[in-house]
C-alpha cells in the first residue's frame, strides 16, 4: 500500500556499512513495491563522497549487490536513485549544516534524520540540526547501541530530549520490526486458545534463544568493547523476553504496547551479584569447525585483544515477579560461532496433573510450543498422540505452520517494515525511553560483576556454548530444545 505521507529522508553515515547493507535497500525495497509516496526524497550526508554523481556511483556499486534476493528491477533501481540526493557534509562544520538546511528547502517539509552513526556523534549532530531549525516536523532514528550502560545511555537521552521531544524519537530495535515478532502478538492476542494457557499455572519454563554461526566479522574493535550481554541481551533478547511475557495491552496503539513491556521489564527480578555465577553463564568462542569450515578463535580475531575476556556467549537464567509468571524461569541464551543459526521461543507447558495413560504423559514439555523467528519463520505445536497399534502407547506429534508457504506474498523485511513506521509515525516498534532505561538498570550488576572478575569459558566455535549453560537448565531438570534426544 502506497503511503501518501512525503517525506525527506535524510541518512547520516550514508556511505556506512549500515546504509549499504540495509537501509537503502530497506528504502528500495519499499520503493519497489510502491510503497512510498511519489514525491518522498532521500538526502544521503556523508564525509566521503565530493558530490551527488560520486555517492551515486557508490550506490550502484555497493549497494546493489544487497538488494533482494529476487534481483534487482532495473527500472524500479533507476527511479529509486532518482529520489537520492547527496549533501557532502563535515559534522565539525556548523556551515556545512546551512548548507543541508539550503538543500532541503524545496523538499517536502515531513522530515526523518537516521542517524546511523557512531553514538558519540548522536548529540553533536541533534545540536546542529537544532542550530538551523531542522528539528522541527521531524523525526529522529537512533541506531544501538545507544550508550555503553545506564549512564552514557541517559546521557544521550537527556542531550537528544533537549532538541526532539519522546514523539519524535524513534529509537531502533531491529528485532521488533521481524515478521515473527508480529506475529507472536497475532499468536498471543488474537487466538482465545493461547492465552489463558500463557501463565505460571500452566508453564513450566520459556527459552528464547538468538544463536549465530557469524562470528565478529569485520567489527571486531567495536564488539570487543561491547560483548554480547550488551550486543544482544539488553536490547533484542529483553526486547522479546517483554513481548512473550506482557499482558494484553488495551489497544495496539503505541504507548499502550510499551506500557506493558515496560511493566514486563521492571519486574525483572533483580540479580543479586552474589548470585550471578548461578544465573548467569558467559563464554568467549575458541576455533573450531561450522558446516565443514575450520574458524579461528575470537582472541585472533582482527580487532580483538588477545587477552580479551568479552563474551561472545551469553546464557541466563531470568524471572518476572509478577502474578502471571512469578516461579517460571525464563532461559535466554545468544552467542556467536554457535552450531546453527536459529532464533526461537519455546514454551514448555506443564505436564498433566494426572496420566490415566502411563508416565510418558506427564513429563513436562510433552506439550510445547516452538515459535521459530529465524532462518524460516514456522510455529511448531507439540502434543502427545497414541502410536499406531497394539497397546496405547503415546508418542510425540506435532503440527507445523510454514508462514512462508502458507503467506505465499507480502514477506517485508525487518528494516523496511521499521522504516515505513517511521516515514508514517508509527512508534509502537520502537523502544520508549523508559523501557530502554529498565533493561539496563537490570543488565548493569552482570556487566559490573563480569567486569570485575573472572572471565568467559571457552566454547569450541560451532557447538552449543560452555557446558556450564547445560547445566544451569539441568538444575531445573530441564534442557535446551536442541539437547532434547
Ligand atoms: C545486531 C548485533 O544488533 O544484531 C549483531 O549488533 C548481530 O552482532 C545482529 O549479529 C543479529 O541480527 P539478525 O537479524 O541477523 O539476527
Amino acid at each position: 500500500m502506497q503511503t501518501d505521507s512525503s517525506f525527506t529522508f535524510v541518512l547520516f553515515g550514508g556511505t556506512g556499512d549500515l546504509s549499504m547493507r540495509k537501509i537503502l535497500p530497506a528504502l528500495y525495497e519499499a520503493h519497489r513495491a510502491g510503497m512510498l509516496a511519489a514525491s518522498g526524497k532521500i538526502v544521503a550526508v556523508a564525509r566521503h563522497e565530493e558530490d551527488r554523481d560520486g555517492y551515486l556511483q557508490w550506490v550502484n556499486e555497493h549497494v546493489k549487490a544487497h538488494v533482494a534476493k529476487s534481483g534487482v528491477d532495473e527500472n524500479a533501481w533507476a527511479s529509486f536513485i532518482a529520489r537520492i540526493e547527496y549533501v557532502k557534509l563535515d559534522l565539525g562544520n556548523a556551515e556545512d549544516f546551512v548548507k543541508l538546511r539550503d538543500a532541503m528547502q524545496d523538499l517536502p517539509s515531513s522530515r526523518v534524520f537516521y542517524l546511523a552513526t557512531g553514538p558519540s556523534l548522536f548529540v553533536p549532530i541533534c545540536r546542529a540540526l537544532a542550530s538551523v531549525g531542522l528539528n522541527e516536523h521531524a523525526r529522529i532514528v537512533l541506531e544501538k547501541p545507544l550508550g555503553y550502560d545506564l549512564r552514557s545511555s541517559n546521557a544521550i537521552n537527556d542531550a537528544v530530549g533537549e532538541i526532539f521531544a519522546e514523539e519524535q524519537i524513534y529509537r531502533i530495535d531491529h528485532y521488533l520490526g521481524k515478521e515473527p515478532v508480529q506475529n507472536l502478538l497475532a499468536l498471543r492476542f488474537g487466538n482465545a486458545l493461547f492465552e489463558p494457557l500463557w501463565r505460571r499455572e500452566w508453564v513450566e519454563s520459556i527459552q528464547i534463544t538468538i544463536a549465530e554461526e557469524l562470528g565478529v566479522e569485520a567489527r571486531g574493535d567495536f564488539y570487543d568493547n561491547t560483548g554480547a550481554l550488551r550486543d544482544m541481551v539488553q536490547n533484542h533478547l529483553l526486547q522479546l523476553l517483554s513481548i512473550v511475557a506482557m499482558e494484553p495491552p488495551h489497544s495496539m496503539d503505541s504507548d499502550s504496547v510499551r506500557d506493558e513491556k515496560l511493566r514486563v521489564l521492571r519486574a525483572l527480578k533483580p540479580i543479586d551479584p552474589r548470585e550471578i555465577s548461578r544465573l548467569a553463564v558467559r563464554g568467549q568462542y575458541h576455533s573450531g569447525v561450522i558446516r565443514g569450515t575450520s574458524v579461528p578463535a575470537y582472541a585472533t580475531e582482527p580487532g580483538v585483544k588477545t587477552d580479551s575476556a568479552t563474551e561472545t556467549f551469553v546464557a541466563l537464567k531470568v524471572e518476572i515477579e509478577n502474578w502471571r509468571w512469578a516461579g517460571v524461569p525464563f532461559f535466554l541464551r545468544t552467542g556467536k560461532r554457535l552450531a546453527d543459526r536459529v532464533a526461537e521461543i519455546v514454551v514448555n507447558f506443564r505436564a498433566v496433573p494426572h496420566s490415566a495413560l502411563g508416565a510418558s504423559a506427564l513429563r513436562a514439555g510433552a506439550n510445547r510450543l516452538v515459535i521459530r523467528l529465524q532462518p524460516n519463520e514456522t510455529i511448531r505445536l507439540y502434543c502427545l498422540a497414541k502410536k499406531p497399534g497394539e497397546g496405547m502407547n503415546l508418542s510425540s506429534v506435532h503440527l507445523d505452520l510454514a508462514f512462508d508457504q502458507f503467506f505465499k506474498e507480502g514477506q517485508m523485511e525487518a528494516y523496511q517494515r521499521l522504516l515505513l513506521d517511521v516515514i508514517n509515525g508509527r512508534l509502537a516498534l520502537f523502544v520508549r525511553r523508559d523501557e530502554q532505561e529498565a533493561a539496563w538498570k537490570w543488565v548493569e550488576p552482570i556487566l559490573n560483576e563480569w567486569a570485575a572478575s573472572g572471565k568467559p569459558k571457552p566454547y569450541a566455535a560451532g557447538t552449543w556454548g560452555p557446558a556450564a549453560a547445560s547445566a544451569m537448565l539441568a538444575q531445573h531438570g530441564t534442557c535446551w530444545l536442541e539437547e532434547e534426544n
